[in-house]
């Protein structure tokens, strides 16, 4: 799991009047709105006695803690402590991380990490979404018992359709599917792929005789951004029908994922489909789910060498690639080993932008372990050697 990554942690219309509780890699944070409607984002673990403060209630700007009643503005910090009354001096550490937040798309977006505004990777672009002439929008969440990329890896693995999907996947063409073009940016990449369907043969093939002529390409675009682990996936099946998902997958922890999914699609725009367009998404999410869940290991391997890669693969492994720089070059993965070694016993905090600012602050939680980046093992290896 990586910090410094912008992540979607809930449905906008989720968060209202009471604080929420997320959860994401690995870590439990609070949402909650102030009165002017904006939302924050919180570290979950009151620095007091380790109370959940989103469990607690919304009292004008700030989230007050349910244990002694702590009140902890939008940047973390402890308004007011009731024990102590209104002139209390409180001290600069009495704070909590906080992180930053956007709304895009109907979803809430938070930052989790310290990185600051320059350096972080933009929320991915979904010009569609606010086009509601042209695009019927449909919402819905999925869960799986996998890593977030190994998910975002299914999602943008275009051969596994012609053997997962049958609803517009076919076996019987799998070696004439090829990607005509692959497009490759800072942490996101697009390829354009032609999928033929088998002749048109048999009487239940009939609804696509309905929207091809008879051999017609469909061309699928999928997109990654490792912002929000998003993938994105335009399916248009003819020059005027398209569909699009936007499926934000967030690492809830190592082994457990939650997409936030978006589906647009270009025909049929009455609401009266949208239930048939949510059974049809589900149908396909639950088949990539049985796939996923059953493969093995949970992660995605450490190196490429223990999986075997060959050409149509390697729009996946852009991704493999990106990913690895985050881990290797910037050091943002979480040594969930270490954290696991003291689960229960030990509460960590995703570092906000502010703890880099003031790290004078003697913050009374620690930050969570980072797996050290490769430049730096390296040193270490050479340090022992020398000695
Ligand atoms: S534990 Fe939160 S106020 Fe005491
Ligand atoms: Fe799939």
């Amino acid at each position: 799991m990586l910090i410094n990554l912008w992540y979607v942690a809930e449905w906008s219309d989720a968060v209202k009047d009471k604080p929420v509780k997320v959860k994401l890699l690995g870590q439990n944070f609070v949402l909650f709105r102030d009165r002017q409607g904006k939302v924050s984002c919180l570290s979950d673990v009151c620095l007091h006695r380790g109370g959940s403060l989103s469990g607690g209630r919304t009292v004008r700007d700030c989230v007050a803690c349910p244990y002694h009643g702590w009140q902890f503005n939008g940047d973390g910090k402890v308004e007011f402590i009731p024990s102590e009354g209104e002139d209390f001096q409180i001290p600069d550490r009495a704070r909590v991380d906080a992180y930053p937040t956007e709304e895009r798309y109907g979803m809430i977006w938070v930052f989790l990490g310290d990185a600051p505004e320059e350096e972080r990777i933009p929320i991915p672009e979904f010009p569609e979404y606010d086009d509601t002439e042209n695009w019927r929008a449909l919402h819905d969440n999925w869960e799986w018992k996998a890593e977030a990329a190994r998910v975002v890896e299914n999602g943008i693995d275009i051969a596994h359709a012609s053997f997962v999907h049958p609803m517009f996947g076919y076996e019987e063409t799998a070696q004439e599917n090829h990607i005509k073009k692959v497009e490759y940016h800072d942490y996101w990449a697009r390829s354009w792929n032609e999928q033929y369907p088998p002749e048109l043969t048999g009487g239940f093939l009939n609804w696509r005789k309905l929207i091809r002529s008879d051999r017609q390409p469909t061309e699928t675009i999928p997109t990654w951004y490792m912002s929000g682990m998003v993938v994105r996936i335009q399916i248009n099946l003819n020059a005027k029908m398209s569909l699009i998902m936007f499926d934000a997958n967030t690492p809830v922890d190592e082994h457990n994922t939650r997409t936030f999914a978006v589906q647009l699609r270009s025909f049929v725009k009455h609401p009266l489909f949208d239930a048939g367009s949510r059974k049809r998404l589900q149908k396909i999410f639950r088949e990539d789910q049985t796939i996923l869940e059953a493969a093995a290991p949970n992660y995605l391997p450490e190196t490429l060498a223990n999986e075997l890669s060959v050409k149509d693969d390697r729009f996946m492994s852009s991704f493999r690639r990106a990913r690895r720089t985050l881990i290797e070059e910037k050091g943002y993965q979480i040594d969930s080993a270490k954290v696991k070694a003291v689960e229960g016993r030990k509460s960590y905090a995703i570092p906000s932008p502010f703890r880099r600012e003031r790290s004078d602050l003697r913050w009374v939680m620690d930050a969570v372990p980072l797996v050290a980046p490769l430049t730096e093992k390296i040193k270490i290896v050479d340090q022992a050697e020398l000695s």
